[in-house]
Order: C-alpha cells, then structure tokens, then sequence
C-alpha cells in the first residue's frame, strides 16, 4: 500500500498533535502513532509546563535558571526565544481547551520544581500530561485535514538511498521523501510518501531497564535519523529522575512528581537523616543531575536499593487535594502518604540529546525535521530543567509549521521510491530471543551507563552490545518484520550512540559524570 501527504508526522504526544493542528491549515496529514493514539510520555507528565506567567516572575530569571541547569552548555539564543515564547504557545494550549489549575482570583496556581527560582509551572494537579493530551487529542479528532493511523510503527525514513544512491554524514546533502511504516496486524510494510515529515516520536526510556517512560519509549525515531545519516548529538545526558516509586517489578517505574518536593516533600535516608543539604545549598530542590548522584551515593553508603520521600510532616489535606494520582497509586502499595515515608530511588527519565536540530526544528536531513523529546535543541544543555520539555516541544512545533508552510510549495514528492521488499524473509517464531536481547541490552545500560560511569564500564558495555548487535542484525537481514525486533534494533543503535558519546566526552558536565574524568 501506498499514501502521499503534504504533512506526514511520526508522534501523537504533545509536539506531534501541536505541529498537526497547524500544518492541517495548509495541507493534508497524515499523523502515526505506534500504538493507541494517547499513549507516550506526554499522558504520564505530572507536574506541568514551565511558562512565566505573572510578576515578580520574568522571562530573565527563567533564561538564567535554563542555563544554570544545563550547566552552562544551553545554546543561550535558543533558550532566549523559548521562554520569550513560552507565554504565548501556553495560550495556545488553554484555548485548545487545556484546563490547567487556578487560584480563587481566577489566576493560575503556580507550582515550583528543582532549579527554579520562582513558581512558574502550570499544572492540573498531579495529572498535567493527561489533561493536555485529552484536550489535543480532541481537537485533532474533529479536524477534517487530519488521518490518523494508529498502531502503525515507522520502520525507516526514506531518503536517496532507497533509490541505490550512496549517503553520507559528512556529505550531507540528503533528502526525506517519508516513512515506511510497519502494519503489525498483517505484518506489510506500507509507504507513505511526504513533502515535510515531522518526526515527533518521544524518548529513550526502555534503552534502561529501570524508567518513567512507557515501555514503547524505545527511541526509534533517534535510530531511524541516526541509521538515515543524520546528526544526532548529546546523547550522553540521559536525565534520570531522583524520584521514582521503589517497586522494582513495576514497568514503567511511576514518578513522584519534583513537585512534591516543590510541596515541601524532603529526601531522607535509611537513618532518617535529611541528606540534601550537605550536596547542594538549594538542597531538596536543587537541579535533578545533582539530587539523582545525591541518592545513587546515599544508596551506595547504606547498601540500600532507595531511600525516601517524607511528605508526612505536610498538611494532610492539602496534600491529597494537591497530588490525588501518587496519593492512590502509594495507596495501591500499601503507603499512606500522609502517614507514612515513600521508597522512592532515581530512575532514567528523559533524553536531552536527540536529532540535532536548528532554531526552526530542521534536521541536517533536508525536509525533515524533529521537535519534542527526539530533538535536540540545544535548549536543556547538559540537563533539562524540570518542566520545560512539554513547552520546547510547542515551541519548536510552531516553529517547524512556521518554516515548513513557506517551503512546502517548493517541494515535490518522490515517486520512483520503491515499496519494502520482503521476498524471500521468513517468519521469526522465535521472539523469547528477541525479549532476552532486549533485557540484556537494558541490563547492560543500567549497569555500566547509568547516572555514574567509567572508562572501563563504558568499554565493557560497549563489548557486549556489539555482540548482540551483530545477532540482531543477522535477524532483521532475514525476517519478516515486527514490531518487536524493530524495536531492539533500536534500542540497540541509541544505546550504541550514547555510550559513544559518553566515551568521548571528557569531562563532567551536568548529567555525564565519569569516575575517569574527575580531576585532582
Ligand atoms: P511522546 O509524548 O512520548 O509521544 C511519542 C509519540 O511517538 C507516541 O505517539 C508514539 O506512538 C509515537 N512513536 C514513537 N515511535 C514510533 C514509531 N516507531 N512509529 C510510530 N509512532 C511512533 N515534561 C515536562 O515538561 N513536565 C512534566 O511534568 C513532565 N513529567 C513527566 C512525567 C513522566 C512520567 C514522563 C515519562 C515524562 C515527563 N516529562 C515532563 C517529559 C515529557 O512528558 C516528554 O518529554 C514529552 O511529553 C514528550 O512529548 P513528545 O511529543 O516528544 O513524545
Ligand atoms: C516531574 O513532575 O517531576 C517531572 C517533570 C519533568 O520531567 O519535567
């Protein structure tokens, strides 16, 4: 099967459906989600969306929060015209029917998170993720120009070498004509062509065996770029979050939102001590990279596998009122929060780096472009402050609607691009494999590339990752697709790039801290 569009667009969280929304004022298109339609991150987001709202809050102090988390390595232009955006794109979102919080006087309840200076978050409770995809998710629904196509999996980008023609990183020059997509329920491959294709698809989170994200994070849309040549950077700074619920058999792991913290929520140990202070003079609220090493070594001196969140000392009421969804999830473990302290230990969360991408979203791949967790801005730096990718990804949607409605007359679509071969491919009746690859690649990143590294772990695991690559990619030569072993296949291409990135980076700069690059 064959379909063309003006807009193809890979992603249904907040910067897919945010970019379909406008680009179907100018054209066709066609919107992908791997699986339903509302899952992704952006449905799990709990604490909200960093935006200066109001005085005494300025866009000054959230630039200079931005750079200061980042550890100095944000691109200050870009973090310039995202927050000086940030008021109008949060609008946007209100007028699309989001409804976050507010206050008696009808203004917004601003909530505050690790690293910032003052209260700036917009949020709807503990459930700020959910509210915003429902409302987007609506409007998407209702608009004529839109098809949507659910549990459909992109598999590869097309470019010029789907037409036997050589590409190259360093070359450059390359161009995206669209996306072959996987149709788990027949197994065939389907081609859509398009003038823009938007990739949006969302985080790395699965690439560890302990994280936040939803278990279909596994970073295709990074693998997919980086196998079509182009410039992926940053990947190193994989963000893990210091609080996630202690229940090791749960996958994804549930986030205690930073805004618990913000609450007034402290960290203590197993003695009971409230450890932050003696690690940062913001303490419990410092810059996630700083409170997530805290606890890793918390845990390493007790030999315990968390440490905890005392919200006990708090006001009852207003703490059930405030944050109902981690009020019943503890419940559901058996944790009263008001009464009792929550196990909680850092897990991986968010991906800084990504497809590298301009002020206006476009990738070094001629027609593409990325915007949300897949894209790399330059916004977070070394590590993103906490609620500011929910605002980048409407950010640099925007933007990638702006710059792609002026191109979009100039551009042709493809048509001597050949439909997926599969002749010859068997059917893989042997997918217990597949899940053991997978657990090992996620044991591996968790225990050589976690939130502390070395030379030597990062040499070891890249060792073993090459010898499960090899094995997947004898597999993927010579079978019929599914969606599983597409996604260990990228799993292992962005666990290949971030332990690469992590070699050559030496120094420590906010979320990659090596024993080796310690000075005396
Ligand atoms: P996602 O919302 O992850 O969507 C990805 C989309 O891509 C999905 O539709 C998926 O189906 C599709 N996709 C992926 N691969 C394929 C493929 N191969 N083929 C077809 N479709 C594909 N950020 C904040 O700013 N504030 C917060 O409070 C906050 N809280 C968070 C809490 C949790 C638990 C988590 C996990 C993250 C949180 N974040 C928060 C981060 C933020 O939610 C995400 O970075 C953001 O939502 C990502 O949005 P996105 O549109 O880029 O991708
Ligand atoms: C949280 O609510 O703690 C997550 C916020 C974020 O990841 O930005």
């Amino acid at each position: 099967m064959r379909l063309k569009t003006d807009f193809l667009v890979v992603g249904t969280g907040v910067a897919g459906l945010s970019f379909a929304l406008k680009a179907a004022e100018k054209g066709k298109v066609i919107i992908v989600a791997k699986s339903s339609m509302e899952e992704g991150s952006t449905k799990y987001a709990q604490g909200g969306i960093a935006a200066v709202m109001y005085q005494p809050d300025t866009y000054q102090k959230h630039i200079q929060d931005t750079i200061i988390a980042g550890d100095e390595l944000c691109n200050e232009e870009i973090v310039r015209l995202t927050i000086t955006e940030s008021t109008e794109r949060v609008k946007e979102l209100i007028e699309w029917g989001t409804k976050f919080d507010k206050n008696p006087d009808g203004t917004y309840k601003l909530g505050r998170e690790g690293g910032h200076s003052e209260n700036r978050v917009l949020h709807s409770k503990d459930q700020t993720g959910t509210e915003i995809e429902r409302a987007l998710v609506h409007q998407v629904k209702m608009h004529p120009n839109i098809q949507i196509l659910e549990n459909h999996f992109a598999v590869d980008l097309i470019t010029q070498h789907h037409l036997g023609q050589p590409t190259s990183r360093k070359a450059g020059g390359i161009k995206c004509f669209g996306v072959y997509f996987l149709n788990p329920n027949n197994q065939k491959v389907i081609t859509i062509l398009s003038k823009i294709t938007l990739l949006a698809t969302g985080g790395v989170g699965s690439v560890y065996d302990s994280t936040t994200n939803p278990v279909i994070a596994t970073g295709d849309g990074i693998a997919m770029a980086y196998r079509a040549r182009c410039t992926v950077e940053n990947m190193e700074f994989i963000q893990f979050h210091p609080t996630a619920l202690y229940t090791p058999l749960e996958k994804p792991a549930f986030l205690i939102t930073e805004a618990l913290r913000g609450f007034g929520a402290r960290l203590c140990n197993q003695k009971g001590e409230y450890f932050m202070s003696r690690y940062d003079e913001r303490a419990d609220l410092a810059p996630r990279d700083i409170v997530a090493r805290a606890i890793d070594q918390e845990m390493k001196i007790s030999g315990a596998e968390h440490v905890y969140l005392d919200a006990t000392f708090l006001n009852g009421r207003e703490l059930v009122e405030s944050f109902p969804g981690i009020y019943a999830k503890c419940l559901s473990h058996g944790i009263d929060i008001r009464r009792q302290k929550i196990p909680v230990r850092p897990a991986a969360h968010y991906s800084c780096g990504g497809i590298k991408v301009n002020q206006w979203a476009q990738s070094s791949i001629e027609n593409l472009y990325a915007s949300g967790e897949v894209a790399s801005t330059g916004l977070h730096g070394a590590n993103r402050l906490a609620s500011n990718s929910l605002l980048e990804a409407l950010v640099f949607s925007h933007r990638a609607f702006v710059d792609s409605a002026n191109r979009i007359q100039n551009i042709e679509f493809e048509h001597k691009i050949p439909d997926w071969n599969d002749e010859g491919m068997r059917l893989n009746e042997e997918l217990i494999l597949i899940t053991q690859s997978l657990k090992e690649v996620q044991s591996i990143m968790s225990n050589y590339v976690g939130i502390v590294r070395s030379d030597l772990r990062l040499e070891r695991a890249l060792r073993r990752l090459r010898l499960i690559f090899e094995e997947t990619e004898a597999l993927f030569d010579v079978s019929i697709l599914n969606t599983q072993l597409c996604e260990l296949r990228n799993v292992i291409n962005v666990a290949y790039v971030i332990i690469k990135m992590a070699k050559d980076r030496r120094e420590n700069r906010g979320l990659h801290y090596s024993i080796d690059n310690i000075k005396e």
